[in-house]
């Protein structure tokens, strides 16, 4: 027999089909790590696997409308600690489209240049998407090509210091009212005392402090110690 499974659009161009995310492929035929491929209406989508992306797996975790994790198709976003692409490709699949027929801006920032070669090579055929080589702690080398505040933030850096890096770049780029996505790897703040649960909490209130945090996601069982703070600039 059939398995319907149920389908609802996040967006135009996210879908989730029972626990499967899907985006409509702004690069129609190409598979940018291996996912499947599938038609929805005759459209073809990417499958988003959670288990390689903390948005990916933000968007089935969350205790909220998960379309509230994402940019709005057609604006600037900026993306801290892009590593090879893959969450960044879904995001272009979203804000930008085929030939960025959205019109979108993805400024995606990492410091390795292997990164910055895998996401060169996928800004070739996905335009809108700004690769960087930077770091996220010295914006005034790379923050001229953010020229206006923007709504959307993520961060996904995964090196000591991740929530002090998060609020500077909240402070810099947010608006209010803008949304951050903080991905915490625990493991990277060692130099704390206390194990996984001290370290989240220190975090917790430390963005408290600052901005209004709207979720705290546990990502285990996707990506172990680690966890996705949701936040609202003030
Ligand atoms: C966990 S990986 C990112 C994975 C990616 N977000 C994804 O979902 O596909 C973390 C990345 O952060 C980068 N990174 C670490 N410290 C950084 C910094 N200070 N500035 C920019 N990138 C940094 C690393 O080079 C690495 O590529």
């Amino acid at each position: 027999m059939a398995n319907h499974r149920r389908i609802r659009p996040l967006s135009d161009y996210v879908l989730l089909e029972g626990r499967n995310v899907w985006t409509v492929n702004a690069n129609p035929g190409v598979a940018v790590r291996g996912e499947s491929l599938r038609k929805f209406r005759g459209v073809e989508h990417r499958r988003w696997d959670p288990n390689r992306s903390k948005l990916g797996a933000g968007l089935l975790r969350t205790r909220k409308d998960p379309s509230n994790l994402l940019p709005k198709p057609g604006s600037t976003v900026l993306y801290l600690g892009a590593g090879h692409g893959t969450t960044i490709s879904h995001l272009h699949d979203h804000l930008c489209g085929a030939s960025n027929t959205h019109r979108g801006r993805l400024v995606a920032v990492d410091l390795a240049p292997r990164c910055l070669r895998d996401l060169t090579h996928l800004a070739e055929s996905r335009p809108g998407l700004v690769p960087v080589l930077g770091d996220a702690r010295k914006f005034d080398a790379w923050g001229v090509l953010v020229p206006s505040r923007i709504d959307w933030l993520f961060q996904d850096v995964a090196q000591a210091g991740q929530v002090e890096i998060f609020l500077s770049a909240v402070r810099r780029f947010l608006s209010k009212d803008g949304i951050g996505l903080l991905s915490l790897k625990a493991a990277s703040e060692r130099h704390q005392d206390g194990g996984d649960t001290d370290i989240f909490a220190t975090a917790v209130a430390r963005l408290s402090a600052e901005v209004e945090l709207i979720e705290h996601i546990n990502l285990t069982g996707f990506e172990d110690q680690h966890a996705l703070f949701i936040i609202r600039r003030k």
